[in-house]
C-alpha cells in the first residue's frame, strides 16, 4: 500500500481532524463543526430544498467567495434538475455598516424574473450583506427568494432576515475553514474552527 503522504490525516479522529492542513494547524484553536457533521447537515438540507422545489425552475445563488465550498457540496446533495449562478459582492467599510450598501462586484448571468431564486450563504452575520441582495433580487420579480445559510450567527444580527434554511445557528467566534476565511486563508479546510485569537490580534502575544 503507498505510503500516507505527510499531513494527511483521518477526517473521523477529532483530534487529527484540526491538522489536516499540517501548516495552519497551530491557528486552530478547536473544531466547532466536524465535516462529517457538516456532510450529514447539507444531506439534509438537500432533502429539504428537493422537496419543496420539486418540478420549479430552481436557480441557486452563490454569494462568493465564502460560499462556494457549500454550494459545491449542497448542489450534489440537491437530485432535482437546478441551474446554479454567482455574485461577487464587496465588503463594506465599518463607517458604511449601517447603510447596509454593498456594492455588487459581479452580477448575476442569469435573469431570474420567474423563477425560483435560492441564495447560498456560507454565514450570517449583520445581516446587511443578505438585506441588501434581498432588496436588490426582490426587485427583479423571481417567482420565489429564498436564503440558505451553512451558518448564522444571531447574536451579531442588527437587521433582520427571514433564513428560510439554516446549518447551524452558532456562537460569537471567529470561525474559519468550508469556504471561511481570515485574510483570504484557511478557506480550504474541511471543517468549521474555531481561530487563536492571537492569530487575528496579534498584539495578544
Ligand atoms: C461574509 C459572508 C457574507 C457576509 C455576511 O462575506 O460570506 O456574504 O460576510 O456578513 P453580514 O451578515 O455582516 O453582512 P465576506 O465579506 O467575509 O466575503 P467572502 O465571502 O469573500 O469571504
Amino acid at each position: 500500500m503507498a505510503e500516507r503522504s505527510p499531513g494527511v490525516a483521518v477526517v473521523n479522529e477529532e483530534k487529527s481532524e484540526v491538522c489536516v492542513q499540517k501548516s495552519m494547524c497551530q491557528d486552530i484553536e478547536r473544531v466547532l463543526i466536524s465535516a462529517e457533521e457538516i456532510q450529514d447537515r447539507v444531506r439534509d438540507l438537500g432533502r429539504q430544498i428537493d422537496e419543496r422545489y420539486a418540478g420549479e425552475d430552481l436557480l441557486l445563488i452563490a454569494v462568493l467567495k465564502g460560499s462556494i465550498v457549500f454550494i459545491a457540496d449542497l448542489m450534489r446533495a440537491i437530485s432535482i434538475p437546478h441551474e446554479v449562478d454567482f455574485l461577487a459582492t464587496s465588503s463594506y467599510g465599518a463607517s458604511s455598516t449601517s447603510s447596509g450598501v454593498v456594492r455588487i462586484l459581479k452580477d448575476l448571468n442569469e435573469p431570474i424574473g420567474g423563477r425560483h431564486a435560492l441564495l447560498v450563504e456560507d454565514i450570517i452575520d449583520s445581516g446587511h450583506t443578505l438585506a441588501y441582495l434581498t432588496r436588490l433580487f426582490s426587485a427583479r420579480n423571481p417567482a420565489s427568494l429564498e436564503i440558505v445559510t451553512l451558518l448564522d450567527k444571531p447574536s451579531r444580527r442588527e437587521v433582520d432576515i427571514d433564513l428560510f434554511w439554516t446549518g447551524f445557528s452558532i456562537p460569537n467566534e471567529f470561525v474559519i475553514g468550508y469556504g471561511l476565511d481570515f485574510n483570504q486563508k484557511y478557506r480550504n479546510l474541511p471543517y468549521i474552527g474555531v481561530l487563536k485569537p492571537e492569530v487575528y490580534q496579534p498584539d495578544l502575544e
